[in-house]
């Protein structure tokens, strides 16, 4: 559910008609939308609103300090793999007690960060990151809250780049060797252990690896409160997949009861990590064709955004919708939509029947607000798009467009050169 809609031929963000955004703001940029956001993270905690929860929303997804504000202003945490995103979720105002940590790679100044912080605990992605740690925070003086994230080895039956949860990924601790760490960790003197977490991979369209991988966990809550560990926590990461064409992933209900049915017992405060589903369909990109071109196999559709805008389409092949900001265009063509970066992989679709657009028209890709601004890079040396929400009927501009002076921040020409 979204709130970006035709009204008669044209494209509205809310109230908001998005040609009007478009000659105040210029092209291309992202656009994001409130009511979504606000919509998405009220229905998630409505869903688990009868079982202790904490829904810790992944940074990773969509960092813009606006969009976090909006998830902790609706009692959501944050998902962090970075001091950066350490950063981000403080500036937004987290409260540290919903901030959670992954990611496999944490240095020593990032574990200081977060101990200093106070966050409200570490998923361990290997004995050597415990064993650091555990020393980091007795350097401190402090005891690290950690819970181990554990490998169930379940299939996500989702793209390879993006399935986390299979033997072969460089994430977590295999499950059979999770009990040996757990005990390793309760022998370390500056480490207090308070749950289990996984992730099993992103864009998840079914519910049985979801419970497939809880099936597994279940088992290792129960050995751990067993041998006396107070598991508090069950962190069940992130991963609902959304609808890019025509996927039909769970909704939140339907995800929510599957989890809470196969947890309930436990006598865990359930926390999740969802990054996509709260933000993807809560953003477009907007951008504007600047020419089309008919080539001796293909038509072309150029527009001004690019792979540096947009990386998912040609990073993994995935598919966006292309629509017209003025639907008027009622004649289609099947083109491929590029961008003017210098690579034959830059393209946002392929082989696309679409409107037939000419130069000049506005272009929405949609299903955008997820891995779309945060991927973005300055490659070819194009400023990165300015990102904007609309609350309100009100159009707001939560990052600027970069300049050129931007684009050589922090560069300089040594004398001697
Ligand atoms: N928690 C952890 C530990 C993660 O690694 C991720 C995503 C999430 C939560 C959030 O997952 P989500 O709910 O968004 O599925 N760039 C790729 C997606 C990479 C996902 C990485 N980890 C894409 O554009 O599809």
């Amino acid at each position: 559910m979204n709130f970006f809609h035709y009204v008669k031929d044209e494209l509205h963000c809310e109230e908001v008609p998005v040609r009007e955004i478009a000659e105040k703001v210029g092209t291309p940029f992202y656009l994001y939308s409130h009511a979504t956001l606000s919509r998405h993270i009220q229905r998630f905690r409505q869903a688990f609103a009868e079982v202790p929860h904490l829904v810790c929303f992944s940074a990773k997804a969509n960092s813009n300090l606006a969009v976090l504000k909006v998830f902790i202003a609706n009692g959501a945490g944050i998902d962090i793999v970075s001091g950066g995103e350490l950063f981000r979720a403080r500036k937004a105002g987290c409260d540290p007690q919903k901030i959670v940590y992954s990611g496999v790679g944490k240095t020593d100044r990032e574990i200081r960060e977060a101990l200093a912080a106070d966050i409200l605990m570490f998923n361990v992605e290997s004995e050597q990151e415990l064993e650091k740690i555990d020393a980091v925070a007795g350097s401190m003086g402090k005891k690290a809250r950690i819970a181990i994230r554990v490998n169930p080895d379940v299939d996500p039956q989702t793209h390879p780049y993006i399935s986390t949860g299979m033997k072969k990924a460089k994430f977590g601790i295999n499950i059979k060797q999770s009990l040996d760490q757990y005990r390793k960790a309760a022998a370390l003197p500056n480490i207090e252990v308070v749950g289990v977490d996984c992730h099993i991979g992103s864009q998840l369209t079914k519910l049985s690896p979801f419970t497939d991988a809880i099936a597994k966990i279940r088992e290792l809550v129960r050995a751990l409160q067993n041998e006396g560990f107070a598991i508090r926590y069950l962190d069940l990461g992130g991963g609902l997949g959304i609808t890019y064409a025509d996927e039909t992933p769970p909704d939140f209900e339907e995800y929510a009861k599957a989890v809470i049915d196969a947890t309930r017992d436990l006598g865990v405060t359930l926390v999740f990590e969802p990054g996509r589903v709260l933000v993807g369909n809560a953003g477009i990109l907007v951008c504007r064709v600047l020419y089309t071109k008919k080539g001796e196999a293909k038509n072309f559709v150029i527009t001004d955004a690019a792979m540096n805008d947009l990386a998912r389409p040609s990073l993994y092949g995935s598919y966006h919708g292309i629509i017209a900001v003025d639907k008027s265009i009622t004649e289609t063509l099947t083109a491929d939509v590029v961008g003017p970066i210098c690579e034959s992989g830059d393209f946002l679709a392929q082989e696309r029947e679409i409107p037939a657009f000419r130069p000049g028209d506005l272009v929405a890709v949609t299903s955008a607000g997820a891995y779309g601004f945060t991927m973005s890079s300055n490659y070819n040396s194009r400023p990165r798009v300015p990102e904007i929400m609309v609350k309100d009927q009100e159009i707001l501009t939560v990052r600027q467009r970069e300049s050129l002076e931007d684009l050589i921040h922090g560069e300089t020409i040594p004398e001697n050169l």
